[in-house]
């Protein structure tokens, strides 16, 4: 059973500790703790148009990793982790302030939901009843919608003991199509060593289809001083789905053995990034694909190790741990340099890398694929566990 801590609790802790200044915010942090222990503290990120204030949630390990997290789209803005001297810097995409993510943004960070990835032409039928849901990407409907989870705003609750964020929101019958109101709970836990846990929770009362994941975009060499084409990328995938022109599984379970898609042994996701030769590299513009991760057939839910991204220059390690079956493996092919980030970096085409741990994308409309529907009744919850190490 999870022990919450109130606000009250925060406010009397700060007022105790006083404030500190975060390596990466010039904001006043309202709850500090000496360096060797976890914590989590908060600041005001920004204000909304409509006047809502959201904030931005400090969690530090033991280790020294810290990872900032707001309660507008449960973005992840800010991840430390050292390299193989010691050093910590950020490995994530992401924006300085809160008005960067309020203009388009590729879902850097995101909680993405209600059904993260396509559903062919925005329609599914479950029940005999067809819905249609928002195009956003046409012809079809992606990663929730045109105003998905990643931009809600959830509410926040800190749990001190378990060094935890838990965000809620309730979608609401209709939302973006989608039926049924929808309660969820997205739990990002930070642990002592500086792995992110994020557990996944969701009920409804009426049947629905739900697919959450997150979107961060990952640079292991550190403040994307790089591409991520020299990363070494292992993922325990036989197969994976080839897609249609409009990114749409075709329903086809392929092997990967033989073809790029081939990262069963660790290999640079530079080396046949570009191989156009390959119809899916063409169609994908890169990868843009959604792996199989294999799994004991028994036992079908428990977390499985699904990938391991590694940086030869730094060091880092990425490791993505799941309860899910599939990862779509994102190469950041539609960033062209337009986007000026944190510290005034520009990303570029392939900056940066997502594992974006699901179920597969169009699953509502592909019935041999692994189900999506959830009743009421019923509860959602899925983990992903992303560990971060150096190899010396
Ligand atoms: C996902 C999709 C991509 C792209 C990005 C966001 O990973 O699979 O095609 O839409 O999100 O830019």
């Amino acid at each position: 059973m999870l022990k919450y801590h109130s606000l009250a609790f925060i406010i009397a802790a700060t007022l105790l500790l006083g404030g500190c200044n975060s390596p990466s915010s010039n904001q006043t942090d309202n709850q500090s703790t000496s360096d060797s222990m976890s914590s989590i503290s908060s600041v005001v990120f920004g204000q909304l148009p409509d006047g809502q204030i959201v904030n931005l949630y400090t969690l530090r390990s033991k280790s020294g990793t810290e990872i900032k997290i707001t309660n507008y789209g449960g973005i992840i803005t800010h991840w430390t982790a050292p390299d193989n001297a010691g050093v910590f810097e950020d490995i994530v995409l992401g924006y300085d302030t809160l008005g960067g993510y309020l203009k388009d943004t590729p879902y850097f960070g995101a909680i993405v939901g209600r059904y993260g990835n396509r559903i062919a032409k925005g329609k599914f039928t479950i029940d005999g009843k067809t819905y249609e849901l928002a195009i956003n990407n046409a012809p079809n409907h992606l990663h929730g919608g045109k105003i998905g989870f990643d931009k809600a705003v959830w509410e926040a609750k800190t749990i001190d003991a378990e060094n935890a964020l838990q965000l809620s929101y309730v979608s609401k019958d209709g939302e973006e199509g989608f039926p049924g109101a929808l309660t969820c709970t997205v739990l990002y836990k930070l642990t002592d060593e500086g792995a992110l846990e994020i557990t996944y929770t969701a009920t409804t009362d009426k049947p629905t289809v739900v697919n959450l994941t997150n979107h961060t975009y990952f640079n292991l060499t550190g403040e994307a001083k790089n591409d991520i084409l020299g990363h070494e990328l292992t993922l325990n995938a036989d197969r994976f789905l080839p897609v249609d022109a409009g990114l749409i599984p075709t329903g086809e379970l392929r092997a990967v053995q033989g073809t790029p898609f081939d990262f069963t042994k660790s290999i640079k996701i530079g080396a046949g990034i570009n191989n156009v030769q390959n119809e899916q590299i063409k169609l994908g513009g890169g990868y843009d694909h959604c792996w199989l991760i294999n799994r004991p057939t028994q036992n079908t839910d428990s977390l499985v190790l699904a990938a391991i991204a590694h940086d030869p220059g730094s060091g880092r390690v990425l490791e993505a741990f799941t309860t899910e079956p599939a990862l779509q493996f994102y190469t950041g092919n539609f960033l062209n340099g337009g986007i000026t980030g944190k510290n005034n970096t520009k990303y570029e085409k392939r900056c940066a890398f997502c594992l974006e741990t699901q179920h597969y994308p169009d699953s509502p409309n592909q019935p041999q694929f692994p189900s999506v529907v959830l009743r009421p009744g019923q509860t959602y919850r899925t983990k992903t566990v992303y560990k971060l190490s150096v190899k010396k």
